[in-house]
C-alpha cells in the first residue's frame, strides 16, 4: 500500500498511543508458565505482540481475548507447554524469537522458529551463545547464526554472563531462561538497556536482584504469580507524535497514558536538550511502570551530539533524532548506534537514504550519522524498506515537507502501531 501525506498547516490533538510493545511481549510470555490466571488490559494490537500470542498458543497456552486489547493468559507453569506441531512463526518480530528461544532453551521437546526474510537476516548467535552455555541445544543456518532455529531444551544450570551488546531482548532471554536453571544467573550489561523484564519478574515473585548494570536471578522452586496488568502506553509510538510537536511550526498535541520508564526516556532527554518543548504531566504508576501525560508545542531546535550510554535509551527512536536534527539549527551527530545496522533493516542506510530524497543533508558514519540541520524538506516518493518505525518517521517528516510525500510500503506500521495513518490524519484535521 502507499499512502500520500502532505505538509499540514496545523497539528493539533490528542492521542493514546497504543499499549507497550515491550511490556506485551513480556506480560504474555511471562503469564504462560505462571501459576494462575492474568488478565493483561491494553495489549498492544501490533503484529509483533500478535505473533507473540499465536507462537504461545502454539506452545498450548490457553490465550482468550475478553474484550477488545484486553486478554486471560492462563499459566502453565514451567512444565505446561507442548511440543508445537509446526514451525513457529514470529513474523518481523526479533523480540518474539529471541524471547522465546530462551524460554524453549528449558523445554525437553523440540521446537523450530522461523520468521519474515528481515528477521531471518537478523543476528542470533548472541542469544544462541549464552543459552548453549547454560545447556540448551541450538541449531540454525549459516553456522548456526540465523533463523530458522532448532531448539531442543533440557536442564539448564546458571551462567555469569557479560553481553558483548547493550540489549534488553538478549538480557530477556537469559533471565527467562534462568528461571528454570539450578543455580544463579548474573547478567551484566555495557549500558542499562530497558528493564521491562526485571520489573515484572520482580512482580511476579522472582527474586532478582539488580544494581543498575549487573542483574542476578535465584530460581525459585514455586512458579511465578499470575500478574494482573493495565500495559501502559508506548512511549516509543508517542515519540512520533513528540518530534511531529515539536518541529511542526503551528503545533499543540497531549499524549495520554504514556509509558515513563528511564531506560525508555533518552528521547525525551535528548528533545529536551535539543530546545524542545515538553512537559511530562500526571507522573503515576501502572502495571509496575511509570506512566505520564506528556505535552509538546511548536519549537526552536539546536543540533546536539548523542552518544555513549543513552544510546540504548533512545535506540528505536534515533529515526525520528535524525529527522528532528534535518530541521534543527546546526549540526547533530549520532555515535555509538552500530545496533541500528540489525535492526528490521540496516536503519543507517535506510533512513540517511530516504531522508536524503527529502533534501536532508545527512551523511552516514559507521555507527551513527551526521545531519545538517537547518533544511526545509521538500516531499517526494520514498520506501518504508518494510521497517514500521522508517514508515512513521517519513509520515511525520511529509507532515513540514513542502508538497506531498508517498510513502511506498505503509501497511507495515501494522508491526506496532496499526492505527497510525488514521491518527496522523485525525491530528491534522483538528
Ligand atoms: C526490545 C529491545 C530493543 C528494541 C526492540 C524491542 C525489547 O532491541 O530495539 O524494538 O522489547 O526488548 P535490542 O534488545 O536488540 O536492542
Amino acid at each position: 500500500m502507499e499512502q500520500r501525506v502532505k505538509g499540514c498547516s496545523a497539528l493539533r490533538g490528542e492521542v493514546a498511543p497504543p499499549g507497550d510493545k515491550s511490556i506485551s511481549h513480556r506480560a504474555v510470555i511471562l503469564n504462560s508458565v505462571a501459576q494462575g490466571r492474568a488478565k493483561i488490559g491494553n495489549f498492544s494490537p501490533g503484529e509483533d505482540c500478535l505473533a507473540t500470542v499465536a507462537c504461545l498458543r502454539e506452545l498450548g497456552v490457553e490465550i482468550t481475548e475478553k474484550s477488545r486489547g484486553t486478554l486471560i493468559v492462563t499459566g502453565m507453569g514451567e512444565k505446561g507447554l507442548k511440543e508445537p506441531e509446526d514451525v513457529l512463526n514470529v513474523g518481523n518480530s526479533g523480540t518474539t524469537i529471541r524471547l522465546l528461544a530462551g524460554l524453549l532453551a528449558s523445554q525437553t521437546f523440540l521446537s523450530i522458529i522461523t520468521g519474515d526474510e528481515s528477521l531471518r537476516s537478523r543476528p542470533m548467535a548472541r542469544v544462541i551463545h549464552p543459552l548453549r552455555l547454560m545447556g540448551a541445544q541450538f541449531w540454525g543456518r549459516e553456522g548456526d547464526s540465523l533463523a530458522p532455529l532448532v531448539i531442543k531444551g533440557g536442564q539448564l544450570h546458571g551462567i555469569e554472563y557479560r553481553l558483548p551488546v547493550a540489549s534488553a531482548q538478549l538480557k530477556s532471554a537469559i533471565l527467562i531462561a534462568a528461571l528454570f536453571a539450578q543455580g544463579e544467573t548474573t547478567v551484566e550489561e555495557p549500558a542499562p538497556s530497558r528493564d521491562h523484564t526485571e520489573r515484572m519478574l520482580r512482580a511476579m515473585g522472582a527474586d532478582l536482584q539488580s544494581d543498575g548494570s549487573k542483574i542476578t536471578l535465584a530460581p525459585k522452586p514455586t512458579s511465578l504469580l499470575a500478574l494482573d496488568l493495565d500495559i501502559p502506553g508506548d512511549i516509543s509510538s508517542a515519540a512520533f507524535w513528540i518530534v511531529a510537536g515539536a518541529i511542526h511550526p503551528n503545533a499543540k498535541i497531549r499524549i495520554t497514558n504514556a509509558g515513563n520508564n528511564p531506560t525508555r526516556m533518552g528521547i525525551i532527554e535528548v528533545l529536551s536538550d535539543m530546545g524542545a518543548k515538553v512537559r511530562i504531566e500526571n507522573e503515576r504508576i501502572a502495571g509496575g511502570e511509570p506512566v505520564a501525560d506528556i505535552t509538546v508545542e511548536s519549537s526552536h531546535l539546536v543540533g546536539k551530539q548523542i552518544e555513549g550510554s543513552i544510546i540504548p535509551r533512545l535506540i528505536d527512536e534515533i529515526p525520528l533524532i535524525a529527522l528532528a536534527g534535518c530541521v534543527a539549527q546546526g549540526t547533530t551527530i549520532i555515535r555509538d548506534a552500530a545496533e541500528l545496522r540489525v535492526k528490521e533493516t540496516d536503519r543507517i542506510a535506510a533512513v540517511v537514504g530516504e531522508l536524503s530524497k527529502l533534501g536532508a543533508e545527512i551523511e552516514e558514519l559507521p555507527d551513527g550519522m551526521v545531519i545538517h540541520g537547518g533544511k526545509t524538506l521538500q516531499g517526494a516518493e520514498c520506501s518504508s524498506h518494510y521497517d514500521h518505525r522508517l514508515a512513521m518517521t517519513l509520515g511525520i517528516a511529509a507532515l513540514i515537507a513542502r508538497g506531498e510525500t508517498v510513502i511506498q510500503d505503509a501497511e507495515v506500521v501494522a508491526v506496532s502501531y496499526p492505527a497510525f495513518w488514521q491518527e496522523l490524519e485525525r491530528l491534522t484535521r483538528q
